[in-house]
């Protein structure tokens, strides 16, 4: 069968051998679109009411189903995604953690007590559940994410309808097909299918509750507009362009392999992905001997035997070599030409980093999404801060660094959500609240528990109890 006889399907494709189709699924009409979010809608007051021990349960039950499907869905991540097999069931694994970190939440979901100024009255904040969620996911983690936002949502009591990307339907089907397994009710998480505009609009213009988005700047702005026109809640996780410094004083050999890590994982796929590295001019030549010499070993090709794998699709990877055609007319440069594989068999982009960059270039200040790393110079601490803060987004930052002071006034002065130091701009764990500031999102948190997803999932709501018989007044003095 041709890809063409599926016209109204979105198809995944094999991104490190396009003859392999991976799954093809019919896009959802509006009425279909509409239809889910009127059963997630159906489906809340019961599960909202189920006690939330019991909804943990069930996120027992999915985290023990997915430790038992770990290798075949992380060979479904790499296969569908083209992540590298370590990658891919890595992806399976952040799920995992998310499911028992939310499933013990099940028993917690703690308020606060807080004493009155009042005699004979207490008071006490309690989390409440909100109602029905779009959620709409990237391709780069079609696992992970999908559990940050659907295990925060459903211990907390709401439904969902799930909209995953175009790109990696298959893995979402699984997903969602083994949380009913699990015994999640069918109608509690709806899924659909298609492009953003249309089945994307669809459903956030209707009748959801609230709305979490990871992906690009240019759809997620738009949501940001759409929310407030409904005034509905929204968080959105956009882009990066995040940078790791390398001081003077730092450990150079560490310092290249983190950031062969941060630069080249998911073959530079992340929204954490480290794009920059800034580093103190009295190493520059040095640090950049040495990583320059890693990028030049990695192995480029099969997802499942090399180091680094395909990007996403073709339309990806002309836009990533659009920024390496131009920045080979400006800057030096060393492109890892390292492959056994027919590399024309999908879609890769060749390991490349440039050599000093103006911290103004596109190349340095426009998120690339792909295996293409800035080497950037910087004069002093000073300097190298004021670039890493120097664009509009504000996801991840890093130093490498032995000196004391130079963390401390990283962990400071950095702008952005994350900041790790002495490892690169990558790997943050479920436990912690995920996101940033500036271009890369609003509204609360990724994953995390208090102060990250679980205040997105509730609103907080204050009750106050008197019983002392009287009207007492709260800053009413003198009676
Ligand atoms: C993303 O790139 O969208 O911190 C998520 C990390 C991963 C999650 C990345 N745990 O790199």
């Amino acid at each position: 069968m041709e890809y063409k006889d599926f016209k109204d399907h979105v198809v995944s494709i094999n991104p490190a051998d396009n003859e392999d189709l991976v799954g093809a699924f019919k896009i959802s009409t509006s009425q279909e679109v509409d239809d889910a979010v009127q059963a997630a809608k159906a489906a809340y007051p019961a599960w909202s009411a189920t006690p939330a021990p019991h909804r943990g349960e069930i996120l027992f039950n999915v985290a023990r189903i997915l430790e038992d499907r770990k290798e075949e869905l992380g060979w479904l991540v790499t296969r569908e995604m083209g992540k590298v097999i370590s990658e891919g069931l890595s992806d399976v694994q952040e799920a995992i953690d998310m499911a028992y970190y939310m499933a013990g939440e099940g028993r917690r979901l703690q308020g606060e007590t807080i004493p009155s100024e009042l005699a004979d009255k207490d008071a006490k904040t309690v989390r409440e559940s909100i109602g029905t969620f779009a959620l709409i996911t990237p391709w780069n983690f079609p696992i992970a994410i999908p559990s940050w936002k659907l295990f925060a949502c459903l211990i907390a009591g709401n439904t969902a309808v799930l909209k995953p990307s175009s790109d990696t339907p298959q893995c979402a089907y699984e997903f969602v097909r083994l949380l009913y397994d699990a015994g999640v009710p069918e109608d509690v998480v709806k899924i659909v299918f298609g492009p953003g505009r249309g089945v994307g609009t669809r459903l956030t213009t209707n009748y959801v509750d609230g709305i979490s988005f990871t992906g690009s700047c240019d759809v997620g702005f738009g949501i940001e507009r759409v929310a407030a026109s409904f005034r509905m809640p929204v968080s959105t996780e956009m882009g990066g362009k995040n940078a790791v410094i390398i001081m003077d004083d730092a450990d150079l050999d560490l310092a290249a392999q983190g950031c062969i890590w941060g630069g080249f994982g998911t073959a530079g796929q992340r929204c954490t992905a480290a794009s920059r590295i800034v580093v103190h001019e009295d190493v520059f030549e040095d640090f950049a001997r040495k990583f320059t010499s890693l990028v030049e070993k990695l192995t480029v090709g099969d997802p499942f035997k090399c180091d680094v794998g395909p990007v996403i699709n073709k339309a990806a990877m002309d836009k990533i070599e659009e920024y390496i055609t131009d920045g080979v007319t400006r800057y030096a440069y060393v492109q890892n030409k390292n492959s056994d594989y027919d590399l024309s068999k999908g879609s890769f982009v060749l390991p490349t980093v440039f050599l000093d960059v103006h911290p103004q270039d596109k190349l340095a200040q426009e998120e690339i999404f792909g295996p293409v790393v800035c080497l950037i110079k910087a004069k002093n601490l000073d300097n190298a801060i004021d670039i890493v803060n120097g664009t509009p987004y504000g996801l991840s930052s890093a130093i490498f660094t032995n000196n004391i002071r130079n963390s401390a006034l990283c962990e400071r002065r950095l702008k952005t959500g994350i900041v790790y130091i002495n490892a690169a701009t990558i790997g943050a764990e479920i436990q912690f609240p995920f996101g940033g500031i500036k271009y890369t999102g609003m509204g609360p948190r990724e994953a995390g528990g208090r102060g990250g997803a679980l205040d997105f999932y509730t609103n907080w709501k204050v009750i106050y109890r008197d019983y002392s018989g009287k009207i007492q007044k709260a800053q009413v003095k003198d009676e």
